[in-house]
């Protein structure tokens, strides 16, 4: 056995320091692994005795059926359209890595600072459950090998993300969106696009909305301005509410984004990084509004509009309710302000509230890169589902009704039950859609459920029928009845429903 060399002490201080300062890992010895492996695929331990009244999470609800074909009904129109403007459907995984998020949509993001649902996996992998899709759309850019395809490339997805929010009004932990990412072009028509998109989705709605846009600009016009904004809030710092004061070290920019009141009212006087855009950002930016008055799109600039995640750059917007009331208040607000005043050519609002928000995108030209793929810029946009169905009902926007079932297939008695299971199976095959309720036995009961589905015919079959291989339709307006061949069946319902 070779004997084993004794490390000398200088050596074993500075590698201790080392561990101590979290620069360096410990090496673990056989024996701990062992132990570590072993806890990990323990069996939990639950206590099972005790009563237990289950619940839906806090933020999380279910969606019942009812209000699932409200939803149906917004997924066909959005992906309807995001396949006319030419975008194909993409699915990524609920879980990702941690550090996907904490490299794109940032440290210093309130998602990846507070909301995010993590935790370690078996195999000690750190992953999330995705709190937006961005991040995973461009993982999947660059890991696909999307760059080689034509240029740009128009993805959309929809689905749940979780956010460990402040549940209120529209704010869930488990929320939906319906997403459009372009990546592989700069070109300020792009831009033009998505934002063009947003406002022929919330017109087909029929939901009033108000766009807004600002520009970013690049981290190179960023820098003189973060210069610009330090120096001024520095001066009203002990003005600030706690989260700016943090904020004012670590991205001054986020300031712009508070919705404290004492916060919004200096942040009205704060410089604008309009004014700061380098010639290119500026030249971008023109053309993007440019593109926007040819398209008659209608937007408002908001310069103060920062938006929460790292990773934007240039041009980002965001789509309100224009809800009456607001709209009321608005215009009130701006005739007080602009009593002497020149009229500007387009107006700055200020925004409704915190939670309102329906949609939001901008561009994102260096994450890409960032992510360790070719330089691709790109843009997207996503709308939050949850708040565009509140809007729905609070704006009462009619949602046509989809038609109803036209046949229902009632039974009595066991034999005439066995034959009805098999005769739905039948017309099923056809293409006749018919409603049954194999559960119940009662005829009363059953021609109640036919009359409230509102059905144009009802089907008995008794034992009668069963044994002449016949069955009744009854008319439900006329309260007809007809004796019909069970093997003449589909022909005669197709007739009556032609
Ligand atoms: P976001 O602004 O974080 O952007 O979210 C977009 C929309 O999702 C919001 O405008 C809102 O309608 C909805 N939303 C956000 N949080 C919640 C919540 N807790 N409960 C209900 N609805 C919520 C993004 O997620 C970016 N990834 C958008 C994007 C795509 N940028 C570029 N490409």
């Amino acid at each position: 056995m070779p004997k084993k060399v004794k490390k000398p002490k200088k050596l074993k201080k500075k590698k201790d320091k080392l561990i101590k300062k979290k620069l360096i890992v410990k090496k673990k010895s056989k024996k701990v692994i062992k132990k570590q492996i072993k806890s990990k695929h323990k069996p939990v331990k639950v206590k099972m005795g005790g009563k237990y009244t289950p619940q839906v999470l806090r933020g999380m609800k279910d969606i019942l059926p009812e209000e699932v074909k409200t939803w149906d009904y917004l997924l066909k129109k959005t992906t309807d359209l995001a396949e006319a403007y030419g975008f194909k459907k993409i699915m990524v995984p609920v879980l990702e890595e941690q550090m996907l998020f904490i490299k794109s949509t940032g440290l210093t993001s309130d998602i990846v600072e507070k909301q995010m649902y993590q935790f370690t996996d078996r195999s000690g992998t750190k992953v999330v459950m995705r709190p937006e899709f961005t991040p995973s759309i461009v993982r999947a850019y660059i890991e696909q090998g999307m760059f080689n395809l034509s240029q740009p490339v128009k993805l959309f997805c929809f689905g749940p993300l979780f956010r460990y929010e402040r549940p209120q009004a529209g704010r869930y932990r488990q929320l939906h969106q319906f997403n459009l990412e372009i990546l592989g072009s700069e070109k300020a028509s792009i831009d033009a696009q998505i934002i063009l998109f947003s406002q022929a989705l919330f017109n087909t709605l029929g939901i009033q909305t108000a766009i807004q846009v600002n520009s970013l600009g690049c981290p190179e016009c960023r820098k003189p301005y973060r210069s610009k904004l330090v120096s001024y809030f520095r001066l009203k710092q002990k003005w600030l509410c706690p989260d700016c004061q943090r904020r004012l070290k670590s991205n001054p920019l986020r300031i712009l984004d508070c919705q404290n009141s004492g916060c919004k009212d200096l942040i009205s006087q704060a410089p604008q990084l309009v004014d700061d855009l380098c010639p290119e950002c500026q030249s971008h930016f023109v053309k993007v509004l440019e593109y926007l008055d040819e398209a008659n799109v209608i937007y408002k600039l908001n310069p103060y509009l920062v938006r929460g995640l790292d990773y934007y750059t240039r041009t980002v917007f965001e789509i309100w309710p224009e809800r009456p009331e607001v709209k009321e208040q608005k215009q009130k607000k701006e005739e007080n302000e602009q009593e002497g005043e020149d009229k500007k050519e387009k107006e700055i609002i200020v925004a409704p509230g915190p939670q309102s928000a329906l949609g939001g995108g901008g561009r994102y030209d260096t994450l890409v890169e960032s992510l360790g793929g070719r330089p691709s810029p790109a843009i997207g946009v996503a709308y939050g589902l949850e708040r565009i169905i509140q809007e729905i009902k609070i704006q009462k926007v009619k949602i046509p009704k989809t038609r109803g079932p036209q046949i229902f297939l009632a039974q009595i008695g066991e034999a005439a039950c066995r034959r009805a299971l098999k005769l739905f199976e039948d017309l099923r095959q056809q293409g006749i859609k018919v409603v049954e309720n194999l559960g119940r036995d009662s005829l009363k009961a059953q021609m109640e459920m036919a009359n409230k589905l509102g059905v144009k015919l009802t089907l008995i079959l008794g034992q009668q029928e069963v044994l002449d291989k016949t069955i009744i339709i009854r008319d439900m307006h006329t309260g007809n009845q007809e004796v019909v061949d069970q093997g003449k069946i589909a022909k005669e319902l197709k007739k009556r429903l032609a």
